[in-house]
């Protein structure tokens, strides 16, 4: 593994990302402070809850050009090529309690949409409860981890893939599978984009704090989530049901109509919510 450079020294890495240029384009109060960069680390989650069991701080930002051992949801991998994408973990020491931790992800989700939109003027879509989407297929996903100690956030760190650069998917996801450059027709600064994510973060963040939930950031979350009045399936590991999407509500938890009417409410956990037809 590569050694981690810290604090803008000795710095390479892939074209256009690298801990000098991320700090170059960063231009927040907390959030990316500071940039601990890999060229290769197996996960940058895994090395985020490493720094954070050693001490980082709230708003660390470790970031790699490749991963070797890359996570997704569920227990699934994260293809992780080196030179394309970007990969990167904020660490997060919130005072909250810790059920409402779960919340953060979605104030990611629209951070990633806003940094998206940012610097490479592309508009994207939120499926619940975190993937990016562009044209229905997925772009981008996140992965959020937390350590609990007596009822109390040690730390939350949040992972987030974005596909950016012309690559070819694994056969298990090419079909739901995009990419920035080949959505938006030209090629994306990945640092320019990490930072503008970060710009995004640190601002809804701050919303989300004064009322600990998600009630001033529901209507852009609702605004961009797909599926909003259209069947989907959701599929619980408990068992598995349909009904109409109702859009989410300000605990990220998503609104679910039955056919008698009745609503029920999804949590992320394990939980993944299809359209009828396929993916979104
Ligand atoms: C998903 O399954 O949709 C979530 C994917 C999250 C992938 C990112 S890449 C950076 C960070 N490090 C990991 O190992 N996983 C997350």
């Amino acid at each position: 593994m590569a050694a981690a450079r810290q604090g803008g020294k000795n710095l390479s890495g892939g074209a256009g990302f690298g801990c000098e240029e991320l700090e170059r384009f960063l231009d927040t109060g907390w959030a990316g402070h500071p940039v601990i960069y890999h060229d290769v680390t197996d996960s940058t989650n895994l090395q985020a809850k490493l720094e954070a069991e050693n001490g980082a701080p709230h708003g660390a930002l470790v970031a790699a050009d490749m991963q070797t051992a890359g996570r997704g949801r569920r227990g699934r991998s994260w293809s992780s090529p080196p030179g394309a994408n970007a990969y990167f973990t904020l660490i997060l020491r919130p005072e909250l309690a810790p059920d409402k931790a779960s919340m953060l992800t979605p104030v990611m989700a629209l951070a990633v949409a806003e940094g998206i939109r940012q610097s490479c003027g592309v508009e994207t879509m939120i499926k619940w409860p975190n993937d990016i989407v562009i044209g229905g297929k997925k772009i981008c996903g996140i992965l959020a981890e937390m350590s609990v100690e007596r009822d109390l956030i040690r730390y939350v760190v949040i992972g987030v893939g974005i596909n950016v650069g012309l690559q070819e998917f694994p056969p298990e996801v090419a079909d739901v599978a995009t990419c920035l450059q080949r959505e938006c027709g030209h090629g994306v600064h990945r640092a320019e984009l990490v930072a503008a994510v970060m710009g995004a973060f640190e601002k809804y963040y701050k919303v989300f704090t004064e009322r600990e939930d998600l009630s001033g950031l529901i209507e852009r979350y609702n605004e961009l989530l797909v599926n909003t009045g259209s069947e989907v399936r959701v599929l619980d590991p408990a068992g598995e049901f349909q009904g109409i999407s109702r859009g989410v509500n300000t605990r990220g938890e998503l609104r679910v109509e039955r056919e008698d009417g009745s609503e029920i409410l999804v949590y992320a956990g394990e939980v993944s919510v299809r359209g009828i037809y396929g993916y979104v």
